[in-house]
């Protein structure tokens, strides 16, 4: 099978190694890059992960590579068909994805000039929180066309939503689709319109309090974990996301996912970053994709577009 493609992801903490990891077993790039401003962690990991290859039966080569504080290592990105950045400070218990503003945009800021130093034809995905903010900043700062740069949140969200209603009616998750939009934080909007268990409407099999009670924990999904974790935030369901959406770029495959991505037009919103639903390629967003939606989930993604509009300029100014 031939191999192909080079993904970096930047910043080896548990959302970055595991998002290089299921790219490395995907077996279908040529190098996944990792990077961390930890001395030799990055390193350390990647030769871990070769390690693995044996049992694991994959090719794809590893390279770990320490960054420091005056942009050293940098260079490792270079020739990257898409860079996932997860550099950053996750969410401490009691703490909103808002709280991390000011921290994650000195680190992200650094890391897309870099990106657009030595990576300019690169996609990016960014994960850094808070989300949408952040995939903002990335567009400012690497100067790229919006359709390059996406932020994941959407396709995390609406996992945890179909997880909650397939745990709650004791069926298989296969057979249960959900969808959220909007913001990945207070405004996200879960559009139970677009939600069936085994194609049936979700409200056939639910009432409207169960189903609202979804919705809440769909909102409240990253804050229950980080809540029993008590330290660090989630990323099994995080890096899941991340390398699919990687993988769709790679592939150009054309899928259609939920992502943080620039509206400019569709459902009367422009000029913002904002989950909604996009089809994926090598050159990033094709486009996004338009759906039916009642009149509360309308209202509830416009809400979602001036909350993260009103952060836009703070944003543009860190
Ligand atoms: C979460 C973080 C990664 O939702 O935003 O778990």
């Amino acid at each position: 099978m031939a191999r192909k493609g080079k993904v970096t992801v930047v910043g080896s903490g548990y959302y970055g190694s595991t998002t290089a990891q299921r790219l490395a077993e995907y077996d279908i790039l040529e190098t996944v890059v990792m990077t961390d401003i930890k001395d030799g962690w990055a390193e350390g990991l990647a030769l871990d992960l070769n390690q693995s290859r044996p049992i694991e039966r994959f090719e794809t080569e590893v390279i770990g590579k320490t960054t420091g504080q005056n942009d050293e290592g940098y260079e490792v990105i270079e020739g990257s068909d898409v860079v996932v950045i997860t550099a950053g400070l996750p969410r401490k218990p009691g703490m909103s994805r808002m709280d991390l503003l000011e921290v994650n945009a000195k680190i992200v800021r650094g890391v897309s000039e870099n990106i657009a130093r030595y990576a300019p034809d690169a996609v990016v995905i960014n994960v850094s929180n808070p989300l949408d903010e952040m995939t903002t900043l990335v567009q400012l700062a690497t100067g790229f066309p919006h359709q390059r740069v996406m932020g994941q949140a959407g396709m995390l969200d609406t996992a945890r939503f179909t997880n909650s209603v397939a745990e709650k009616l004791g069926v298989p998750v296969s057979t249960v689709k959900t969808l959220t939009l909007g913001s990945h934080g207070d405004t996200m909007v879960p559009v139970p319109s677009a939600c069936t268990v085994d194609g049936k409407p979700l409200s056939d099999v639910l009432d409207a309090e169960a189903i609202d009670q979804l919705v809440d924990r769909t909102r409240n999904g990253g804050a229950e974990v980080v809540a029993l974790l008590k330290s660090g935030s989630a990323f099994y369901a995080p890096s899941a996301a991340a390398a699919r959406m990687a993988r769709a770029v790679i592939e150009d495959s054309g899928a259609v996912m939920p992502v943080c991505a620039w509206v400019d037009g569709e459902y009367g919103i422009s000029g913002v970053y904002l989950g909604v639903e996009v089809e994926i390629g090598k050159e990033g967003v094709r486009r996004v994709v338009e759906r039916d939606l009642t009149d509360t989930e309308k209202q509830g993604l416009k809400a979602a577009a001036d909350a993260v509009k009103s952060k836009a300029a703070d944003v543009a100014n860190l």
